[in-house]
């Protein structure tokens, strides 16, 4: 038997549980097919910890996830307009996770308006907008401030053309609005253009963001890597979410130095929630790029594979992408494929 690994998962709210619960048992028979274990430490976050333990991250999370250096999360309820602080950027900013890394790629199977898309999506997660810094100035006027620095913004650009420039990517566009913010958004471009001058083979362009989302729109396949800030970069994902088939479907990254924690682009749909029709997918292509940072590519690729298959087949897919499957059945019909080719691979 491989190596254990040890990861803190975060079952989240709304459809979290469902398509956590679903990674969780595709992940245990790709661990069996490729001799990997994983032990699980759960922790509620945001509303319902705060119910049981009295606080909305709870100590032993952090704890575990500074053990571990490694976390699954589902996606966690934000109020809207008041209430507690988001989860999201509370976690992202302790462990100074500054790269959200989402891919966008088609799956083989699944037909969109826009076939064989594939663009690489680097935001900036630690700054900006999302800073959290607001304050009502006096009644009726509120301030609200956003913060760029040079550190944070030469760290996203240095991410940005190292990953480009190992995974044989050739363009990178820094998206802004540096023509209204000139100071903030102007030093994110300094930076970004300070660093593609080391980088001599990776073409660098820079778009201004309403232009970008139009042109985006027109034509996805003019972009390759797109380095962006956190506000412009949180909103462009769910945009070219659309080129492959919707939220349920876009995986993610927050790394850093110190630790990663994967989770999907998607937020916790309410709308969907408890209903056994959430789309896994974009979780279980978290676990892919999980399962490669943690050294376990051959158990990343199994993974991908049977995804795809089950696409190919197009026999068992949720709704969102034009099935009636729900959760569960999906999530079977994945671990199917595995055990196929893990058939396969014995009879060969
Ligand atoms: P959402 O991403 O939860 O939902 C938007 C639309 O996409 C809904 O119609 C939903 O049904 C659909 N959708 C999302 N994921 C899907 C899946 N896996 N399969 C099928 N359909 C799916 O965005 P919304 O409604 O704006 O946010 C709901 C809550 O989620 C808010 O409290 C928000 O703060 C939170 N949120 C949390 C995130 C996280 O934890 N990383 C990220 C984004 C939002």
């Amino acid at each position: 038997m491989g190596k254990t690994h040890t990861i803190t998962l975060i079952p989240g709210d709304g459809i979290g549980p469902e398509v956590t619960d679903a990674v969780v048992r595709v992940l245990e028979v790709v661990g069996e097919a490729t001799g990997v274990q994983f032990a699980w430490e759960r922790f509620a976050a945001g509303a319902g910890a705060f119910e049981k333990h009295g606080e909305y991250i709870p100590k032993e999370l952090y704890a575990s996830i500074e053990r571990n250096r490694v976390a699954l999360k589902g996606p966690v309820t934000t109020p809207v307009g008041g209430g507690f602080p988001s989860i999201n950027v509370t976690l992202r900013k302790k462990f100074e996770l500054y790269s959200n890394f989402r891919p966008i790629k088609n799956l083989p199977g699944l037909e969109t308006r826009y076939p064989g898309v594939d663009l690489i999506i680097i935001r900036e997660n630690t700054e900006g907008e999302y800073v959290g810094l607001e304050h009502e100035v006096v009644p009726g006027v509120v301030e609200s401030l956003k913060v760029i620095t040079e550190k944070g913004s030469t760290r996203i650009a240095k991410f940005a053309f190292e990953y480009a420039a190992k995974h044989g990517r050739r363009k990178i566009h820094a998206i802004h609005k540096a023509n209204i913010m000139k100071m903030s958004d102007g030093l994110f471009l300094r930076c970004a253009r300070d660093v593609s001058k080391g980088y001599p083979d990776i073409t660098y362009g820079e778009h201004i963001i309403d232009n970008t989302c139009m042109q985006l729109v027109m034509n996805p396949y003019q972009y390759d890597t797109l380095l962006l800030e956190n506000l412009y970069g949180d909103i462009v994902s769910d945009l070219c979410a659309a080129f492959v088939g919707g939220l349920g479907l876009v995986p993610g990254a927050n790394l850093g130095a110190e630790a990663a924690i994967f989770e999907a682009v998607h937020g916790s749909a309410p709308d969907i929630a408890g209903k056994d029709i959430a789309n896994p997918t974009a979780l279980l292509q978290s676990a892919v790029l999980m399962l490669h940072h943690i050294g376990e590519s051959e158990a990343a690729d199994k993974l991908q594979a049977a995804i795809e298959k089950t696409y190919t087949e197009r026999k068992t897919l949720t709704r969102d992408v034009g099935g009636s499957a729900g959760t569960r059945a999906f999530a079977d019909a994945v671990i199917q494929a595995v055990e196929t080719s893990r058939e396969s691979a014995t009879i060969t």
